[in-house]
């Protein structure tokens, strides 16, 4: 069987034709190419696809028709916060003065966007309850390791060099514990007790003097409010350690609980995520980093900064000595930074306690309604996502969460995130957002009742599954590590995919 389903045209190169698709340039001067100096002028031409204008068109139309989208359908990837993305966003981020400026353009140019990202850096500071906020950040991931750098920074600058450890929960997204290794230090992991939350014990014992900081994802990726988390704290500041948070399920707390206040040091927040940019498939985001006090000196460089006179400057080179220096060109990701912005002001202080009031409404909504159709091993109240297991589904019938998941592509859904968080067997982290009708919400759970009659009446359906769907059901291991996404040469074949 082939992966590819008949809905996979032939690329572009396959459509080509010698000669077609010329005269781009409408009228070009006849001495065009003379008026480019020879050792600029390429010896060859390039090897692209000669295809007229309609043809290449059609062909991006109908690839773009293959995407599942949050414009298309629901998308509950729990941990991606997959949220609708107002429109407005996308008017705002277009806007000349911001899509068109040159990012070499001088501050008494660059003014309106200076001040918009000076704005956003004191709303996400109020959010989150920091102090100061860097924007550089280019994802929630580079935020971890900007703010592990910082603590890194602030231990050597009290001489504290002994400082060698972090620690980090099992049931941590996997990039806490890449950065701590990136930043240099060892990962410690602690085991979560029976109810999802750090095992308390378990972390007292592992603290000491060289643990330099710990990584606490609150909610945790187990979509559950870490409940002792005022305990955690104390017993991390005690030993002379310093607090992250990953802000990455910031979306469920809102206007009800500030990380920074709550005696967090540092935390990132995925602003694509709770802010509503368009991401999925490794980008487009942006992952600013607050701060409180004691890592203020560190902030990457440079920060926007406000004069007396109300007018805004980036900061000089060298102007803050104690810096990390800079972690990503310019000032960041200016794109999803205004869309963050947009949607902020769009919704004020009201509206995004609103947002994560209703993103928790709408999880426990659905974990209720699918409580007797899956497995839902923590009773307790969750968040904005929650943990669903396939395990008794497959001691019953054989059929496994990967299949419940490619079945969901069928009935037009796209599936939740599965086998994470790692420590649940089976796992399915289900995040509907605040964003969906309870038509929607109610149309997920009959797809997944569904599926679960199907798993007992006709399971090779499930283990064939997807039918409906651009590519089929691919072997996901080779597809991880060796990803086939380069047009080879003119084969002959359609399939991108192995078979
Ligand atoms: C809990 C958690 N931490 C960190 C990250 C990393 O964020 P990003 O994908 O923006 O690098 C994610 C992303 O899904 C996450 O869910």
């Amino acid at each position: 069987m082939t992966a590819a389903g008949d809905r996979l045209g032939p690329t572009l190169f396959e459509r080509s034709h010698a000669g077609r698709g010329g005269g781009k340039v409408p009228h070009p001067p006849k001495d065009a190419l003379a008026r480019i100096p020879a050792d600029q002028l390429r010896a060859d031409g390039p090897h692209l696809p000669e295809v007229a204008e309609p043809e290449l068109t059609r062909h991006y139309v109908n690839l773009s028709q293959l995407n599942y989208s949050i414009d298309t359908g629901f998308y509950p990837l729990g941990s991606c916060t997959m949220k609708w993305n107002p429109k407005v966003n996308e008017w705002a981020a277009r806007l000349n003065g911001f899509a068109s400026l040159h990012p070499f353009a001088p501050d008494e140019l660059a003014q309106g966007t200076l001040q918009l990202l000076w704005e956003l850096e004191q709303a996400l500071a109020e959010i989150g309850g920091m102090r100061a906020v860097t924007l550089q950040p280019a994802a929630g991931a580079q935020g971890e390791l900007t703010g592990i750098l910082m603590v890194r920074a602030y231990h050597r600058s009290r001489g504290d060099m002994d400082r060698t450890e972090v620690l980090v929960p099992d049931s941590a997204h996997g990039t806490n514990p890449a950065t701590a290794s990136m930043a240099g230090f060892k990962t410690v992991s602690i085991p979560s007790a029976p109810d999802g939350g750090v095992d308390i014990a378990a972390f007292r014992a592992t603290l000491g003097p060289h643990t330099a900081a710990v990584m606490i994802t609150n909610p945790s990726t187990l979509g559950l409010f870490e409940s002792r988390i005022g305990e955690l704290l104390e017993a991390v500041h005690a030993v002379g350690a310093l607090a992250y948070m990953d802000g990455a399920n910031l979306n469920a707390i809102m206007g009800r609980f500030k990380p920074g206040e709550a005696g967090f040091d540092v935390m990132h927040i995925n602003v694509h995520k709770t802010f509503s940019t368009p991401h999925g498939g490794g980008g487009p985001g942006a992952g600013p980093v607050g701060v409180g006090e004691k890592l203020l000196p560190f902030l990457p460089s440079p920060r926007v900064l406000r004069e007396a006179d109300g007018r805004f400057r980036l900061e000089r080179p060298g102007e803050r000595p104690d810096s990390i220096g800079r972690v990503r060109s310019f000032v960041g990701n200016s794109g999803v930074l205004v869309r963050a912005y947009a949607y902020i002001r769009a919704h004020g202080a009201a509206g995004l306690r609103e947002v994560s009031d209703d993103a928790v409404l709408a999880a426990n909504y659905l974990k209720s309604q699918l409580a007797g159709v899956l497995d839902v091993p923590f009773s307790r109240h969750c968040m904005h996502e929650f943990v669903a297991s396939g395990a008794s589904l497959k001691a019953e019938t054989g059929i496994r969460t990967l299949d419940v998941a490619k079945r969901l592509i069928d009935l037009g859904y796209h599936p939740p995130t599965i086998y994470f968080p790692l420590t649940v067997e089976e796992a399915l982290l289900i995040e509907p957002t605040e964003t969906e009708s309870l038509e929607t919400l109610d149309g997920f759970v009959a797809a997944m009742r569904t599926i679960v009659e199907e798993a007992h009446s006709d399971p090779e359906l499930l283990h064939s599954a997807p039918h409906s769907s651009p590519v089929r059901r691919l072997d996901e291991t080779t597809a991880a590590r060796q990803p086939n996404l380069r047009w080879k040469g003119m084969t002959g074949e359609q399939t991108p995919c192995p078979d």
